[in-house]
């Protein structure tokens, strides 16, 4: 069966793009259509390789009946050609990625808040050096994002 295949990226990789991850597999492991999909994240950093997500974020995560046990790990050229939707969450990861490789002519690379109505601002912001505040406010910004993306991507293929 061919799949979907969904990348989220960030800086680190242990913060927005794991619970962007955790978040899209929980909606879909819901809808129970995982076998359609192949979901993961990844850092334009090295900073962080072979980590679990950040503490404060895995606690956020689980208040909300999520656990995030990804590792970090970084980006690669290579990623543009293997996954269908390529989607950092900030400008500068944008750039950033841009400077790794080129997405291919059917890549989705998109902003993550481009699945968000009404945002206040084109980034998912950082939560590295916030308070708790910062982790649940990324939290809600990822939900909407992540629920709209999986509507589209089902009415786009028909699952
Ligand atoms: P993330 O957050 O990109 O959402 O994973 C960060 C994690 C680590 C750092 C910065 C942002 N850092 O500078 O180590």
């Amino acid at each position: 069966m061919q799949k979907v295949k969904v990348l989220f990226v960030c800086l680190g990789n242990i913060c927005r793009s794991p619970m962007a991850e955790g978040l899209f597999k929980h909606l879909v492991e819901e809808a129970s259509i995982s076998e359609h999909f192949v979901i993961d994240s990844a850092a334009t950093s090295n900073y962080h390789i072979g980590e679990l997500p950040d503490h404060r974020m895995r606690q956020t995560a689980a208040s909300h009946g999520i656990i995030l046990d990804s590792r970090g790990r970084q980006f690669r050229q290579k990623d543009f050609a293997e996954f269908d939707y390529v989607i950092p969450m900030d400008k500068s990861n944008r750039r950033n990625l841009l400077d790794i490789g080129k997405p291919a002519a059917t890549t989705v690379f998109k902003l993550m808040r481009e699945w968000e109505e009404d945002a206040d601002s084109p980034d998912v912001p950082d939560p590295y050096w916030s308070s708790a505040d910062g982790f649940e406010e990324v939290y809600q910004i990822l939900l909407e994002c992540c629920s709209n993306l999986l509507d589209e991507i089902r009415e786009k293929y028909g699952f």
